[in-house]
């Protein structure tokens, strides 16, 4: 399967904090917004990723990530000149997608509970047409809306409805089967004049092959559009990882949880992030890999 990160969009939400800089490129708390969904790619076991950003910003994306080959992956990039919609990626990515399957991930949301990669590895297996994740908010009205039945299969699904048939929004993470490029080169522009990811869930929905998996109550489903939305993202951040000592989206980790790296790799990582905590936490991680060494008197 390969990976989109989306990247683009205006960030006008933000400004002036976008004024200079891409949005998913500032920090959130210790780490780039950006490593957040890229950490969520490499938990699903992907690691040809795409990285689609605005012609202005994807100069810092390579030099924040370059080919990625450090963490075992393969990243390149491509430009997105407007922000046309988030369906334009299937156009843009159509060559990188070829006729693989694709994990779509918005450069702006924080995913993160228990069992994810688990979850992550059964929607990758089952996947046969659309698999999206539903999350329960307060106020369905701003979000997409998806009805399922006891099976996980999507029964309807409505963007931003007056009257919500449930509250299970629909999150930025989306996977399809490689006839998605064909599905985008049809849409026609909304009203708005962007290509909706809306309605590549519609026509993957009246084939009856759209699925929906709810992320359960312990788990955190963020977006980071707002100034409030960052700074909260950037508490939780802080607070989980210095209560629990465990980090959120460490990419050091995943890839070397996942075996695209070695520990050895993983220590050199760590090491020239010396001086950090994330640069100590990563060290630590890859150092319990590692074969203890057994002294012995003399
Ligand atoms: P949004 O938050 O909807 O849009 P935005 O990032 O342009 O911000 P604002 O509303 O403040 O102007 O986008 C969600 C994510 O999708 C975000 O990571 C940007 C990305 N995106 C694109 O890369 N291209 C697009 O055409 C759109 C609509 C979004």
């Amino acid at each position: 399967m390969k990976g989109i990160i989306l990247a683009g969009g205006s960030g006008t939400r933000l400004r002036p904090l976008t004024g200079a800089l891409s949005k998913q490129i500032l920090p959130v708390y210790d780490k780039p917004m950006i490593y957040y969904p890229l950490s969520v790619l490499m938990l699903a076991g992907i690691q040809d990723i795409l990285v689609i950003s605005s012609r202005d910003h994807s100069d810092s994306f390579r030099a924040l990530l370059g080919d990625g080959s450090r963490l075992g992956l393969n990243i390149s990039y491509a430009e997105q000149d407007q922000p046309r919609g988030i369906a334009e990626a299937f156009l843009i990515g159509a060559d990188f997608i070829s006729d693989d399957q694709v994990a779509l991930v918005l450069g702006d949301n924080i995913f993160h509970g228990p069992r994810f990669s688990v979850l992550l590895d059964d929607a990758v297996r089952r996947l046969d047409g659309a698999a999206l994740f539903g999350y329960r908010v307060r106020d369905p009205q701003r979000y997409g809306i998806g009805e399922i039945d006891a099976d996980g299969r999507l029964l309807s699904l409505e963007e931003k409805p007056r009257h919500p048939r449930s509250n299970l929004a629909v999150t930025g993470l989306y996977l399809y089967d490689s006839d998605v490029v064909g599905i985008a080169k049809n849409l026609s522009p909304s009203a708005r004049g962007e290509l909706e990811i809306t309605d590549v869930n519609l026509a993957y929905l009246a084939q009856g092959r759209a699925r929906l998996t709810e992320l359960g109550r312990g788990f955190a489903w963020l977006d980071m559009g707002t100034h409030d939305s960052l700074l909260q993202a950037a508490q939780y951040v802080q607070l989980v990882e210095q209560r629990q000592g465990e980090w959120i989206a460490c990419i050091e980790e995943v890839a070397l949880n996942r075996g695209f790296i070695t520990p050895e790799q993983c220590l050199r990582l760590g090491e020239e992030m010396r001086g950090t905590d994330y640069g100590a936490y990563v060290t630590d991680v890859a150092s319990r890999r590692l074969p203890k060494l057994v002294l012995r008197a003399a």
